[in-house]
Parts: structure tokens; C-alpha cells; sequence
């Protein structure tokens, strides 16, 4: 057991709807269990630049935060203490303040933190456990690719916003008759592809696992439009890797329009693009998502309070369970191109363009 009377919460990463259910949980169980002071910290770990700027997270202050999209800690994808950059006499400098951020918090009486974030943020938080401060990670992305947990919240309600979406173009698609191309996020995997273009009857699925060529995506829009299909919606993961053709003519722009400059190309139809891009990260999260960040939350107090450091919670087989940090982190989740979901998808007619 710990001898625990304050802890800090740090969000860091790109945001994800759950977060200030998070935030909300272990504050309340921290609270109202432990009687523990909760420290908020601003903007990752570069609240801990500047610790005037964290402020205390009482009941009151995370009151009708639950249902509130992104983090009231705010937060940053660049912030680094171990290689921390900053300007001086108008050059960019990199400098180690690992060691002011674990001093400004133990000034802040912070005897451990809860590290929300996703496998950069992870990072960080274990090599400053190595350095001796007490943390515990709690595992955030939209995107569904950390390999130790089987969820991450933020992934369902991204979800739904792509399937509302794809619900949405269906209805334009089939008017006009036109091939609709819809990007979504999920940086190098296909997860939020793969299961909101399932979840939005997309006709063809374009993931970063499944290498494929824009000729075979254009047979199955023909094979389409023999079956009296006059319309085709295609979900293009981001992450996509690109085949030869749609390198040639790669323009650094969206890979969604790149995808649909050469179905337009090739198949002579007419092509409309949308790229969801952030909608994907806003928004109330879902109510699964608002239960998985409570629990993670709870969770991640209850780690504190046995001393269990280093640690992160994670969901796996339906039950929140504590994995070493150390082994959690750097193993993408990639979709299987063989699995059931794939499968599942080729069986009720989606194609994948290979
Ligand atoms: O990891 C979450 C994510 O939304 C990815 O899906 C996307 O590639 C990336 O973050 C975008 O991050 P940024 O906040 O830098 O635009």
C-alpha cells in the first residue's frame, strides 16, 4: 500500500471524447473514497512547466463535465519534457526538463499522477516513472490501435459520428448517382474504417492493411453498376498505404482526394469527397464510452491506492485488469487482414480493392 494524499491528472495526446469522464471518475473516487486532494495539470506534461497554473479539481469544478467532449485540462501532441523545444536568440533548442517537471511536482504535493493519453503520452509518463515519479496510464485514442487494451474510449463515439456520416452520403450518393470517397481518421490503422464503414454500409473499405489497387476498386464500381447499383461509397482509412498508380500523382493533399482524382480517372463516373477529419475527435462522447472512461477512471485510482506504479489499465476481456506500462507501450493493434471482422465485411459484399 501507498502513503497517498494528493494526486495529479494530466490528459495528453490528441483529444478523444471520454476524457473528462476520466477526469470526472477518478477525481470523484479519489474524493470521495480516498479523501485524496486531486490536482489538475494543464496541457500534458507542460503543466508541469509552469505548476502556478494547475488548479485543484474539487467536486464542484468537475460537476456536468461527463457528457463534455475533449479534455478541461487541455492538452498537447508536442509536449515532450525529455526533449522539450523551445526558442532561444531565435533558434529552435531542445533541452531535457524531465527533472524541473518531476521537482514542480513534488511542489505541488503531487505524490503521483494519472497519465491519460495514448502511446506517446504513455512513453513519457514510464520514463518519468523510471525517474521516480509515481504514475499510473490510463490508454486514450480514437483511433483503437494500442495492442494492451481491447478498447480505448473515443473509439465508439468516432464511430458513430463516421457511421452518421456515411448515413448521411448515402442519401446524396444515390440521388446524383455519384462514387462518394469519405476519409476517416485512424492514423497507421484502419479500425475506425473498417468498423464505421461496416456500421455505415459502405460498398468498398480501404485500410492501411489490405494493400490494393485503384483498378480493382474501379471493377467492383462496374461490377456495382451491371448489378443496377448506380451509386458506390468508399471509406479511405488515412493511413492508407498507396499503390504505385496514386503515387505517381500524390499531391500532399488528402489521400481521400487523391483516391478519388483516380477513381475519376479510371472509372469515368462522377466523384464527390468528403474528408471527416476532427468532427471525428468532437463531440459528447457515446454512452459506451462514458462508462469505459468511468471505469478506466475508477480503475486507475484504485492502482494508486495499492501502490501499483508503472502500471496501466486496459480493458480485456470485458474486465478492466492492470498491464506494465513498459509492455504496453510501442505495439500497435494493426487490423488483421484475415480476421472476422475482414471476413464478416467480404461476406455481406464489401470489397477491400485487392
Ligand atoms: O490519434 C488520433 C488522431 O486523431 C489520428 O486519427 C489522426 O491522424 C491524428 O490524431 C491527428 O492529430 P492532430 O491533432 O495532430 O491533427
Amino acid at each position: 500500500m501507498s502513503e497517498i494524499s494528493c494526486i495529479g491528472i494530466a490528459t495528453g495526446g490528441g483529444d478523444a471524447p471520454g476524457l473528462n469522464a476520466v477526469i470526472r471518475a477518478a477525481s470523484k473516487a479519489a474524493i470521495l473514497k480516498h479523501r485524496w486532494k486531486v490536482i489538475g495539470i494543464p496541457d500534458g506534461f507542460d503543466g508541469l512547466i509552469w505548476p502556478e497554473k494547475s488548479f485543484e479539481l474539487t467536486l464542484d469544478r468537475v460537476s456536468g463535465i461527463l457528457p463534455r467532449g475533449g479534455t478541461i485540462l487541455g492538452t498537447t501532441n508536442r509536449g515532450n519534457p525529455f526533449s522539450y523545444k523551445t526558442e532561444e536568440n531565435g533558434q529552435e533548442v531542445v533541452r531535457d526538463i524531465s527533472d524541473q517537471v518531476i521537482a514542480n511536482s513534488r511542489k505541488l504535493g503531487i505524490d503521483a499522477i494519472i497519465t491519460i493519453g495514448g502511446d506517446g503520452s504513455q512513453k513519457i509518463g514510464y520514463e518519468l516513472f523510471q525517474k521516480g515519479l509515481k504514475i499510473v496510464g490510463v490508454p486514450k485514442t480514437i483511433d483503437n490501435d494500442l495492442s494492451a487494451t481491447e478498447v480505448t474510449f473515443g473509439f465508439d463515439t468516432a464511430l458513430h459520428t463516421v457511421s452518421d456520416a456515411i448515413d448521411k452520403i448515402h442519401t446524396t450518393a444515390a440521388s446524383h448517382h455519384r462514387v462518394m470517397v469519405v476519409e476517416v481518421m485512424g492514423r497507421d490503422c484502419g479500425w475506425i474504417a473498417l468498423e464505421g464503414g461496416i456500421a455505415g454500409g459502405a460498398h468498398i473499405i480501404l485500410i492501411p492493411e489490405i494493400p490494393f489497387t485503384v483498378q480493382k476498386v474501379c471493377d467492383l464500381i462496374a461490377q456495382r453498376e451491371k448489378e443496377g447499383k448506380r451509386f458506390t461509397i468508399v471509406a479511405v482509412a488515412e493511413g492508407i498505404k498507396l499503390p504505385p498508380e496514386l503515387k505517381q500523382i500524390a499531391h500532399g493533399g488528402p489521400v481521400g482526394q487523391l483516391v478519388g482524382e483516380a477513381i475519376s480517372l479510371i472509372s469515368h463516373k462522377e466523384v464527390r469527397v468528403s474528408v471527416l477529419g476532427h468532427i471525428q475527435r468532437g463531440g459528447s462522447p457515446s454512452p459506451y464510452d462514458r462508462v469505459l472512461a468511468t471505469r478506466f477512471g475508477v480503475a486507475a485510482v484504485e492502482l494508486v491506492a495499492q501502490g501499483e506504479f508503472g502500471k496501466m489499465v486496459a480493458l480485456r476481456a470485458g474486465s478492466i485488469v492492470a498491464v506494465d506500462v513498459a509492455r504496453a507501450i510501442g505495439h500497435l493493434k494493426a487490423v488483421p487482414p484475415d480476421g472476422e471482422l475482414v471476413r464478416t465485411a467480404r461476406a455481406v459484399g464489401i470489397g477491400f480493392g485487392n
